[in-house]
């Protein structure tokens, strides 16, 4: 593990994609935090109604001496917003302001903004130049590190996207002062995860500090969010597109995801599906006889002490089984119609198994409210 530097940068390795994760403070409003994306042509910065006020003027302000303008679209907040008509508000910008392949996207928000504005450059004329700037936690140590980018469709989570790499990823730890409690919490819920399936001495570490993280404290956000970055980047560097081991970065989505679109999207943040998504997929390791009980008890302790559920949401009071089964199918990694589950197979290692639809139908019956 490397030393805490309250302003490092970690690398993420992958050829002529490569590209630094700056992370530290006052990094927003620091014109040479961009000095990765080339001068010249024009910047639209994507936001949203919440994040605007607080960061987009910072945020301009830095880039005015790089770019021959500067504009602001504020998007409508909210994972409901996570669709078609709101990519589109993209693209009529950008066709609007004459924008050219030259002009790069700055995706200043948290995960809805960044999956979105990222999806949006890998689109527009085929691809156009992006940055993330992530103002959530969540977003700082998952989603705007690694290319994924997607919008929600009604059948399912993240369905339409591409995967398409930022230029630099600028992470300000003060912006995380102004986030919400539980917003806060559901970042940790993909902080947490780096544990079980990578480095379970980060997970011990976490143990120590999740009061620290819940008060916003500088030195152990710092470290959260460069160790976290330096797993992702680390499995990344392996295995861009998915073809295997990142899968791994999934513990927990499969069953979040179902709640997330069962529930509705926004009703329950995705943070907080990953937080009893855990749960239960490490419920379902125990099952498959992988993990002992003491491990998924661990693991829920942490969950709970983070703010997040620890249970799984009543989707569906007829047949919640059958509906979480259902939603799961949809998933991403489902090959041939049938779940695929990261589950843990021993404390930080990962694997990704089929199960048998009775024992996940146990599952969920034990750890639904
Ligand atoms: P979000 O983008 O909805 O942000 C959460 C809320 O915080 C929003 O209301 C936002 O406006 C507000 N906010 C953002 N920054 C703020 C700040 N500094 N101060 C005050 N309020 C602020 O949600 P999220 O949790 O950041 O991201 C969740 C999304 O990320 C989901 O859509 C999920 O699918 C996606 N995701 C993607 C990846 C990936 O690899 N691409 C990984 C994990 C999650
Ligand atoms: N958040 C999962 C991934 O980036 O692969």
């Amino acid at each position: 593990m490397s030393a805490f530097d309250p302003h490092c940068s970690v690398p993420i390795a992958l050829g002529e994609r490569s590209y630094a994760i700056r992370i530290g403070n006052r990094l927003l409003a620091d014109a040479a935090a961009y000095q990765a994306v080339p001068s010249g042509g024009q910047a639209l910065i994507v936001t949203n109604t919440t994040v605007a006020p607080l960061y987009a003027d910072k945020l301009a302000g830095a880039l005015q001496s790089r770019h021959a303008s500067v504009q602001t679209l504020v998007l409508p907040d909210g994972e409901k917003y996570k669709t078609w008509e709101t990519l589109n508000l993209i693209f009529d910008q950008l066709l609007g302001q004459g924008a050219d392949r030259k002009t790069t996207l700055y995706a200043l928000g948290g995960g809805v903004v960044g999956d979105m504005t990222g999806f949006a450059a890998a689109c527009y004329m085929r691809g156009v130049p992006f940055v993330q700037v992530p103002t959530t936690l969540l977003a700082q140590v998952d989603s705007s590190v690694g290319g994924k980018t997607a919008i929600n469709h009604p059948l399912g989570k993240n369905m339409i996207g591409a995967f398409y790499q930022p230029l630099a990823v600028v992470c300000d730890l003060d912006a995380l002062r102004t986030l919400p409690a539980r917003e806060l919490s559901a970042g940790l819920a993909e902080v947490i995860k780096y544990g079980p399936i990578a480095d379970m001495a980060f997970f011990a570490w976490l143990e120590a500090h999740v009061d620290a993280l819940r008060a916003c404290d500088t030195k152990a956000l710092a470290h959260a969010v460069q160790r976290s970055c330096e797993i992702k980047a680390e499995v990344v560097g392996q295995d861009e597109r998915e073809a295997g081991l990142r899968a791994i970065l999934n513990f927990g989505h499969t069953f979040g995801h179902a709640i997330e679109a069962g529930m509705g999207y926004g009703t329950w943040l995705h943070g907080e599906g990953v937080g009893a998504g855990m749960v239960m997929a490490a419920e379902l390791s125990h099952a498959l006889g992988l993990v002992d009980a003491a491990f998924v008890q661990r693991l829920r302790r942490l969950i709970e002490r983070a703010g997040l559920p620890t249970r799984g949401a009543v989707i569906d009071s007829a047949d919640n089984a059958g509906r979480y089964l259902q939603l799961m199918r949809v998933d991403k990694k489902a090959e041939g119609g049938e779940i695929r589950f990261v589950v843990i197979d021993g404390p930080g290692r990962a694997v990704v198994r089929r199960a048998p639809d009775e024992l996940v139908r146990q599952v969920i019956e034990k750890c639904c409210v």
